[in-house]
Formats: structure tokens, C-alpha cells, sequence
């Protein structure tokens, strides 16, 4: 059963972007995606060549959003091609079962556009409607203004900081735990 009703809309580059829910068969345009985005930010904790998953296992990864009732993972697709992503991620522990965190991204090209704040909303918009989830959550980098600015326009608390918590080069950087109430 689809649990998200797809969306079109134009952002502030004036293109046209669909927005729906994540199918196991966009499991090699999605990871293309994310392999690509991911070295493209200083902001994501991860290295490109620990990007490891096989098609295979991006379609599991996608299963898990289908079929697990309190997640979703949306993307943005632009003239058919995919250009970004949020993910929820709800806990299956049952006492943690009401949270979820937050995963996103988006090709280069494509940042400080809207899309992420449009991709957010929906997202935030989808979890109040959600029977099960209560609590979103996020880790963000405290240099990452893009995403400072758009978690806080949303609503999303600062809810903690680790210092150090990155290093990458000999530098640190501290990671802010922020959380949205959705109910
Ligand atoms: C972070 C990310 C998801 C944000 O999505 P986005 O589409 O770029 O963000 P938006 O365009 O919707 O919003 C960005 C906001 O930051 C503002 N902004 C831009 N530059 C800024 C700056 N230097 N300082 C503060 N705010 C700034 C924009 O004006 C906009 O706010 P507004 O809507 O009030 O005008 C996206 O940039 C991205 O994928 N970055 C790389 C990966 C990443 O950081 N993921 C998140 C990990 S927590």
C-alpha cells in the first residue's frame, strides 16, 4: 500500500521536481545518487569508498521503508533521474518505537534551492499523520549552516552537542543532536 502521495513542485532554480515514496526498483539510480552526493559534503560523516552496498542491498535497505510501518524514505526525481533524498528511519525496538531519525541529501547542483526544506516538510507532514511516531531526530555537524538554518525554520530543537565527536584530517568537529516534536 503506497503511504505517500507523490508531489510536484517547482523550486527557486525554477525547475520542476517530483517528490514520492522510494521503489526497490530505484534501488541502482538511488545508490548512483548517494554515491555520488556523499563526497560532494563536507557534512556526511562518511567516506566515499565506505559506501560499500551492493544493489542488492540498497534494495533491502528500500524494503525497509516499505515495510516498516513507522519509516519512510522519499526521493526527488528530476526529468527521471534521482537528485536527492530523506529518509525516517523508525526504531523497531518497541520502547523506542515512537522515534525515528532523520537521513538527507541531495546532489550539489541541486542544494539551497528548497528541496530540502521541501522534502523535510513533506516528511515532518508525513510523521504527525503516522500513528506510531512521536519524536524525529537528527545529528547534524554545528558548521553545516545549510542545514542549521533549515532544521531550525522547520522547528527542530538543539537537543545536545558532542564536541570532537568528528574528526576527519586532525580537525574536529562537534555534532548537535536536534529532535521535533510531531505530536
Ligand atoms: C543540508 C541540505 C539537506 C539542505 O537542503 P537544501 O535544499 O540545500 O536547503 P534549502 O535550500 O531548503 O534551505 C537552506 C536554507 O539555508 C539558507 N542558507 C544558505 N546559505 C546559508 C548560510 N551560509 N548561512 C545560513 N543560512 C544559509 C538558505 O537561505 C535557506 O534558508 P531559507 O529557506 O530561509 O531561505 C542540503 O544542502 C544537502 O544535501 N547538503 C549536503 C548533505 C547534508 O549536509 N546533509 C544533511 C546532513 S545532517
Amino acid at each position: 500500500m503506497q503511504k505517500f502521495k507523490p508531489q510536484i513542485l517547482t523550486l527557486k532554480n525554477q525547475k520542476t521536481v517530483t517528490i514520492r515514496e522510494a521503489e526497490i526498483d530505484d534501488a541502482e539510480k538511488l545508490l548512483n545518487c548517494i554515491k555520488t552526493y556523499v563526497p560532494q559534503s563536507d557534512y556526511i560523516p562518511k567516506l566515499e569508498q565506505e559506501i560499500k552496498l551492493t544493489i542488492e542491498q540498497e534494495k533491502e535497505w528500500i524494503n525497509y521503508f516499505l515495510t516498516n510501518e513507522n519509516s519512510l524514505l522519499l526521493i526527488a526525481e528530476f526529468e527521471n533521474e534521482i537528485i536527492g533524498n530523506i529518509d525516517l528511519t523508525g526504531n523497531r525496538r518497541k520502547i523506542m518505537e515512537h522515534t525515528a531519525v532523520i537521513g538527507m541529501g541531495m546532489l550539489k547542483e541541486w542544494r539551497n534551492y528548497g528541496l530540502g526544506t521541501a522534502l523535510l516538510k513533506l516528511a515532518i507532514e508525513w510523521a504527525k499523520e503516522n500513528s506510531i511516531l512521536e519524536l524525529l531526530w537528527l545529528q547534524v555537524y554545528t558548521d553545516n549552516e545549510l542545514g542549521l538554518r533549515l532544521y531550525r525554520k522547520l522547528g527542530f530543537e538543539e537537543n545536545g552537542i558532542m564536541k570532537n565527536f568528528f574528526k576527519q584530517d586532525g580537525k574536529y568537529f562537534d555534532n548537535l543532536t536536534m529532535t521535533i516534536n510531531v505530536k
